[in-house]
């Protein structure tokens, strides 16, 4: 490998043994076990169909799936890291930030199997599981900046080493998952409509429909309401006049920019080893291309998340348990759940 730029590191150090990770903070039921910084397995149930038919998540039938789900997810990740329970050294959980009657369920299960089995427990920041994510394809350089997309958050994070962090811009309305899924479902297209919306995009024009790229001068600020506004505008005037495939890709490429417009100029004003993209629009094919563009042309390293750990999954909460408890941090079982939290470390 080339030597890194000067103040760029990879290093990084992981608790030595098999750590569970359980995520259950929205609506997919996920087990994983890693060790010493390798995904052995990651098991993923997703919920999307059961809500699907109320197009938007319903807390009370999420925690319901997610007990019905725990058990039998829990033991397949078992299995397929070839990872007995009393294997396990310790547990890493999602505690915050997330639906109440969902986290519980993951809370109590991990809290459980710690006493059962007299190992360490901790509970995980999520968004911090998802800036940690691209720790699965081998550590990416620090400091680096992170996208993350995802249906509840967008926010640029500088992350100057894993646990510390810098808030360098972050939406001000809709996320971008959201402006996927308000315009997916604008235009007809299931939920969720992040994968929707991109398959409908292929082969159309992306610059048949003008919409806005939200606050594309301001340094701190995503918005992307004024979208779904120009979207709903779109549908209403042209009616079945409408080109779906071009509106798709007028609609992506105006998220698209507006997330590639802050990525550059983070990378423009620091000094950074290069920029990583995680959540579930992280898995969206025309940003990373534009994105790995960018960051070529800009000589940064790109490190998008794997495309099966861009959407809510326990081997990103593994891996940051893993580092976290490597550092000799633990809770106890008074560990509690929270709907919202800030991002830990942020300075
Ligand atoms: O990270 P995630 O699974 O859950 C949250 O923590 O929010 O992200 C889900 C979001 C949804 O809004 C979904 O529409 C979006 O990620 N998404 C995508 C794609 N796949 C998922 N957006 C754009 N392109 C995709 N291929
Ligand atoms: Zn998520």
């Amino acid at each position: 490998m080339a030597a890194e730029p000067r103040g760029v590191t990879r290093v990084v150090t992981f608790f030595d043994g098999p750590v569970l990770g359980i995520e259950t903070s929205c609506d997919e039921t996920s087990a994983a076990v890693v060790d010493s910084g390798a995904v052995l397995s990651n098991v993923v149930v997703s919920q999307a169909r059961l809500h699907e038919q109320w197009g938007g998540i319903v807390p009370e039938a999420a925690a319901r799936a997610h007990v019905e789900a725990m058990l039998p997810v829990l033991s397949t990740a078992l299995d397929r890291a070839g990872v007995s329970l009393r294997d396990v050294r310790a547990i890493g959980v999602t505690n915050r930030p997330g639906l109440v009657g969902a986290l519980s369920v993951g809370v109590t299960t991990a809290k459980a199997l710690s006493l059962a089995l007299d190992v360490p427990l901790l509970g995980v920041h999520h968004l911090e599981g998802h800036v940690l994510s691209t720790l699965a394809a081998g550590p990416p350089p620090f400091p680096h900046a992170c996208l993350i997309a995802s249906g509840g958050h967008t926010e640029l994070v500088l992350v100057e080493q894993p646990m510390r962090y810098r808030m360098l811009a972050e939406t001000v309305d809709d996320a971008a998952g959201e402006a996927f899924d308000k315009s997916a479902r604008l235009l007809g297209l299931g939920y969720p409509g992040g994968s929707a919306l991109e398959r409908a995009a292929i082969g159309g024009r992306t610059d048949r429909y003008p919409l806005p790229t939200g606050l594309a001068n301001d340094p701190v600020r995503f918005s992307f309401s004024g979208l779904k506004t120009a979207v709903l505008r779109l549908v209403e005037r042209l009616g079945a006049d409408l080109s779906l495939s071009d509106a798709a890709a007028s609609i992506q490429e105006a998220i698209v920019s507006a997330l590639v417009e802050k990525c550059v100029r983070a990378l423009d004003d620091h000094d950074l080893g290069g920029l990583t993209i995680v959540g579930g629009v992280a898995a969206n094919a025309r940003l990373r291309e534009r994105l790995a563009a960018e960051c070529a042309r800009m000589g940064a390293a790109f490190v998008p998340a794997p495309m099966d750990l861009c959407t809510d999954n326990a081997a990103m909460i593994a891996l940051t348990a893993s580092l976290r408890l490597a550092r000799g941090e633990r809770d106890d079982t008074s560990l509690d759940v929270h709907a919202n939290a800030d991002l830990p470390g942020l300075a």
